[in-house]
């Protein structure tokens, strides 16, 4: 059984385009920071269009943001809780259980979302349904070397998209293209010996620029889904000579990119009503979006 009744004071609704300053700046207020964050209009944006938004209110005034986004595969859809904010002045009040309840009436459907090491985020997403699986590592680093046999060209998010699909049964379209839109974005395909086995977006500015996501053949065996990932990292052309990637920790790699001498500066937790959600070994998923 779940409890996720709001308590008495608070007003949760779903958010419009005239909350996207108001969402701004409780992301603010909670540390978040630059571009394709809630600080950016272009991120709250592609929420408010494809996903679902709301906002919890007390004493008149928005006091905390959630969003969604319903990832449609070949078992139905999966949603995704993107974002869970609350202004520190309101932490410990409700308010992160209060906009869970409005995101996720429906107790039965599947959930995931990354959890962050703040001491509240667990619990509340236990009491809603969820497990911990594994920690999702953010790993930076240096450009690495391209594997053997790899080759890596760009491409557009309609060809990366239409790789993803056909290889997970998942319509990721209109995230590669929202990807891809961002600072420095670009779909990439990544082949061994000659066949596209890889495809994803990397973007982001300065130091948050890096491999967004990447979908990967699924008849690839370890060895192979490791090196798709390091020779789309190797073809980033960065202007500070690092990259960033977000990877399972169980994913194979995790191993050659340490020992490359890449570092881990955060991690979140995976949360999910079924472990499988996403696979360990082989999801390279956004943070947000998965
Ligand atoms: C995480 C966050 C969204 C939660 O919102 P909140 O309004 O503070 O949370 P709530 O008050 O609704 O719920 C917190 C729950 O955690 C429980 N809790 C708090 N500390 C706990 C601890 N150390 N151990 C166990 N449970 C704890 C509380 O009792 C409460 O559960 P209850 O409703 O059953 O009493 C908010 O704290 C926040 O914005 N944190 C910073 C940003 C962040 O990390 N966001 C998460 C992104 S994944």
């Amino acid at each position: 059984m779940t409890n996720l009744a709001p308590r008495q004071g608070l007003m949760v609704r779903g958010a419009t385009t005239a909350d996207v300053d108001a969402i701004g700046r409780v992301a603010e207020a909670a540390g978040q920071r630059g571009e394709w964050t809630g600080v950016d209009p272009a991120y709250v944006g592609h929420l408010l269009r494809y996903g679902r938004i709301a906002v919890v209110i007390a004493g008149g005034r928005i006091v905390g943001f959630g969003a969604t986004r319903g990832i449609p595969g070949r078992d139905g859809v999966t949603s995704m809780l993107c974002d869970l904010f609350v202004h520190p002045s309101h932490h410990g009040r409700g308010c992160g259980r209060a906009l869970l309840a409005e995101l996720w009436p429906e107790q039965n459907s599947p959930r995931m979302t990354f959890s962050s090491q703040h001491p509240h985020a667990l619990p509340l997403y236990t009491s809603a349904g969820l497990g911990g699986w594994w920690p999702l590592l953010y790993l930076t680093g240096h450009t690495v070397s391209t594997p053997a046999r790899w080759t890596v060209e760009s491409s557009t998010p309609e060809a990366v998209s239409t790789l993803e699909a056909a290889w997970t049964g998942i319509d990721r379209r209109t995230d590669h293209r929202a990807w891809a839109r961002r600072p420095n974005g670009m779909a990439i395909v990544a082949n061994l010996d000659g066949r596209p086995c890889a495809a994803g977006t990397a973007a982001g500015e300065g130091d948050g620029f890096g491999l967004v996501h990447l979908a990967g053949d699924p008849r690839l065996h370890d060895a192979q889904a490791a090196d798709s990932v390091l020779a789309v990292l190797a073809a980033l052309e960065t202007a500070g000579g690092n990259a960033r990637v977000c990877l399972p920790a169980p994913h194979p790699a995790v191993r050659p990119l340490l020992a490359a001498g890449w570092r881990v500066t955060s991690m979140d937790l995976f949360m999910a009503t079924h472990a499988m959600l996403l696979d360990p070994h082989r999801a390279v998923p956004s943070p947000a979006l998965a």
